[in-house]
């Protein structure tokens, strides 16, 4: 026999009814901090080379928009990410805007050389939660790689910058499947408690996320530590990158990172595919009543270059149809119809 109907029925009733909706479904001008990350994420899976000056203006164009925060580039290994060797070069070519968080991926310790040289605003520290993809992306072992990174992280102490980790494969291993939660956020404990990090990022690298798993992750990472930034970087892979972000604010997340014209991927991930598009969540997000600060205009004009820049189109569907109220002239002969539909019941 299988479990008891009228037990299964009624517990679900009673917790439908405890539950009350939460302010995502009202409207209710919550904050929602968005972070883009199309610069880095974006630019990495291209194989184009956008020339330094058309990367610049990219990252002006964002921090104008609005922004919270920008991810501006890697310093990762050249050989590694060609396409972002020009870190530096970014870095100091940028006009940067008071309140805007400028920060940049790190690897290693060489990397975090560079970008505390750089002057960035937060080293954003990259691992996987996956052993299978930190070897095949960092070519190190996950204890190999948080060895390194806890000597980053009291480099950038040192420094008096801040730090943050972006957890890859939260969601997923594409070589591994499931990572269980004690492991992610195992790791988690080890950067927010042991290394003094002031954020965990987790990342969902190859769109393995599904809503029910991401109000499990975040409700869990928030109960324990409740203080501690927690940002979600969605994959738009399977189609389920929106509904991810609405189901981490109903969990209590207020942080997304997001690419501009929905660009993006990780080269060392098998399937892997764009980021979910910045204009796409803001855009969804400010016609439920949030607050995300950003000038859509401004953000979806700055998507619009980029096609040229990455010689294809973007899969931004905002940049395709436009905002749902850039309305569109009736029919030419729109006059004659009504006459004619009018005519009929004369
Ligand atoms: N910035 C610039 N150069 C770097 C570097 C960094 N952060 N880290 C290493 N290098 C250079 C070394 O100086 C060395 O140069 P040399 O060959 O001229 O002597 C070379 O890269 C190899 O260094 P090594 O430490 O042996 O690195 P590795 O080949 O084992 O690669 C990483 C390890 C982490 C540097 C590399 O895999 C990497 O940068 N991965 C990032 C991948 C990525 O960005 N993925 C997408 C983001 S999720
Ligand atoms: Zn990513």
């Amino acid at each position: 026999m299988s479990a008891s109907p009228s037990s299964s029925a009624s517990s679900s009733i009673t917790g439908a009814a405890a539950r009350a909706p939460s302010d995502v479904w009202t409207g209710a001008g919550q904050r929602v901090f968005m972070q883009d990350v199309g610069t880095r994420d974006g630019l990495q899976s291209e194989t184009t080379f956008v020339p330094t000056a058309d990367k610049i203006a990219l990252v002006d164009a964002l921090s104008q928009a609005g922004l919270a925060k920008v991810e501006v580039t890697a310093f990762v290994s050249p050989k590694a990410i060609p396409v972002l060797a020009d870190a530096s070069e970014v870095m100091a070519g940028i006009t940067r805007q008071p309140g805007v968080i400028y920060t940049v991926l790190v690897p290693n310790v060489r990397g975090a050389e560079r970008a505390i040289e750089a002057r960035a605003d937060e080293l954003n520290l990259v691992m996987s939660a996956s052993e299978s993809h930190n070897l095949s992306n960092l070519r190190m072992t996950r204890e190999q790689s948080f060895a390194g990174l806890a000597e980053v992280a009291a480099m950038a102490h040192q420094a008096g910058i801040a730090v943050n980790v972006s957890l890859s494969c939260s969601f997923g291993c594409p070589m591994e499947g499931d990572v269980p939660f004690e492991t992610v956020l195992g790791w988690c404990g080890h950067f927010l408690e042991d290394l003094g990090a002031r954020g965990v990022t987790l990342c969902d690298t190859t769109g393995m996320a599904y809503p029910t798993q991401v109000v499990a992750l975040v409700r869990a990472y928030r109960e324990r530590w409740p203080e501690a930034q927690l940002t979600l970087h969605f994959h738009n892979t399977r189609g389920m990158g929106l509904v991810n972000v609405i189901a981490a604010i109903d969990a209590g997340a207020d942080r997304f990172d997001a690419s501009l014209g929905g660009i993006g991927g990780c080269p060392y991930a098998p399937g892997a595919t764009g980021n979910v598009c910045t204009e796409e969540i803001v855009h969804a997000l400010q016609c439920m009543g949030c607050d995300t600060g950003v000038d859509l205009e401004r953000l979806i004009a700055a998507a619009k270059r980029l096609p040229p820049l990455i010689g294809h189109p973007v899969p931004s569907q905002i940049v395709s149809a436009g905002r749902r109220l850039d309305l569109h002239p009736r029919p030419r002969d729109f006059d004659a119809i009504r006459e004619r539909a009018l005519a009929r019941d004369a």
